[in-house]
């Protein structure tokens, strides 16, 4: 490809960031390409008004908050049965594909690998995508079908996924497993620049969970889906090691309620666990993030005691593929998180931050939400299906993560 390096250059100084162009004169013709290639993708107006936006704070004041309403999956008493057949019909008919979202890096756990490769210290030193796969087959066999398992990794851990899927000869499902890489976007420093990395191109990070219903689409992962006869999708996190992706019940609910989305919700254990809670926003469903929910609603309860936002949103959510396709085609809003990035700086000094210095920008899954109508919300219990792994010790570390997952499968004995 040819680029129009005045061209370009005139666009970054309209956009203040000619420095990205500091050490252009220096590099091989190969990475000077990589550097123009990775300028023209960058949408600056985004850039700009993301880089304002992060002056501006919290963001929920326009928004109508409410609680949701919800179904407890062992208080259905008959229609337990009655939702199970339902569901448990269109699995059988293979209607159903799984998707794990496993962009992320194993980093705040000190692995260095994709968080699907860590290992959780268990007997059988299985690594989580193993576990998941342990479940996978475990639902093939009960149901006689061989589910799709969608698997979205990001730029950064791409390579490195697939290498230990082919180390461990894709665990037998060689024809069932689909990668797809989510998109990213630039990070920035507290004046607005781009970051320049280590390798002298542009400083990008994962955009976030929400990029995967536009990924879905534009891979033509969606496509490949509906080739194979499948109209539901569970989309999960890598990171919970008895994450449910198959759930008949669930499954049930949405088809016989006539909803193209549902999702599963643990009551919190406390009201400031680090979970986004499901919630109502301007009359559709939604989930307020913990990082931006305020004491006051997290503390508030209702006459019962019960927490008035306690329905954890656990990343365990179930789509019709026709709105994956409606959320696909919508723009997300970015979060923006302040982290610590290694960069280069205008002298070629690299620097190595001790405290946050840089703007990361994720758009949530979960704000797609209110794309649909609807969405049927089922509490399920915390010690069946939430053992996430986050941090490298204490609460969500694999220690806690461990004794859930063997307590579990004991009791399933
Ligand atoms: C997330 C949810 C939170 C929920 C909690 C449950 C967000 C913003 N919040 O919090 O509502 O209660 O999980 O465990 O998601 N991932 C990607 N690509 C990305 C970012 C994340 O694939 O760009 C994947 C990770 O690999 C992981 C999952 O998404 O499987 C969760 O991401 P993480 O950033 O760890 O979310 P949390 O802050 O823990």
């Amino acid at each position: 490809m040819e680029y129009n390096i005045e061209e370009i250059k005139h666009k970054l100084k309209k956009y203040n960031q000619e420095h990205l162009l500091n050490f252009y004169d220096n590099m091989e013709e190969s990475k000077q390409n990589k550097l123009l290639e990775q300028i023209e993708n960058i949408d600056f107006e985004l850039i700009k008004s993301l880089y304002n936006k992060t002056k501006d704070g919290i963001k929920n004041e326009d928004a109508e908050i409410e609680p949701i309403d919800f179904m407890d999956k062992y208080k259905l008493n008959e229609d337990y049965k009655y939702y199970e057949q339902i569901g448990e019909k269109a699995i059988r008919a293979g209607k159903l594909a799984v998707v794990t979202m496993a962009g992320g890096q194993g980093t705040r756990l000190g692995h260095n690998g994709p968080k699907g490769t860590y290992d959780i210290g268990l007997d059988s030193h299985k690594s989580l995508f193993e576990l998941l796969f342990d479940y996978i087959k475990e639902q093939n066999e009960k149901y006689n079908v061989q589910i799709p398992w969608f698997i979205m990794t990001s730029k950064e851990n791409n390579e490195a996924t697939v290498k230990f899927f082919k180390e461990n000869k894709y665990f037998g499902y060689e024809k069932n497993i689909f990668f797809f890489i989510q998109g990213q976007l630039p990070m920035i420093d507290t004046e607005g620049k781009i970051l320049i990395g280590e390798d002298y191109l542009i400083k990008e990070a994962a955009d976030g969970h929400g990029g995967v219903y536009e990924s879905l689409v534009k891979s033509g992962m969606v496509e490949k889906m509906k080739q194979l006869g499948v109209e539901w999708v569970f989309i999960g996190g890598v990171d919970n090691c008895l994450v449910k992706m198959v759930d008949p019940v669930l499954m049930g609910i949405a088809i016989d309620k006539g909803v193209t989305a549902a999702g599963k919700s643990v009551v919190k254990a406390n009201p400031h666990e680090k979970v986004g809670a499901f919630c109502k926003k301007n009359g559709k469903p939604s989930v307020v993030e913990y990082s931006e929910i305020t004491d006051e609603m997290a503390e508030a309860t209702d006459e019962n005691g019960e927490l008035l936002y306690g329905e954890s949103h656990i990343l365990c959510n179930l789509f019709n593929i026709s709105a994956i396709e409606r959320m696909g085609s919508e723009p997300l809003p970015y979060h923006s998180a302040f982290k610590k990035a290694t960069y280069i700086d205008k002298d070629g000094n690299k620097v190595v931050p001790t405290s946050p210095n840089a703007f990361k920008f994720e758009a949530f899954l979960f704000d797609a939400f209110g794309e649909v109508d609807d969405m049927a919300i089922l509490r399920v219990k915390r010690e069946e299906e939430f053992a996430p792994v986050k941090n490298a010790t204490g609460v969500d570390s694999p220690e806690t993560a461990r004794e859930l997952y063997n307590n579990f499968h004991k009791k399933e004995k």
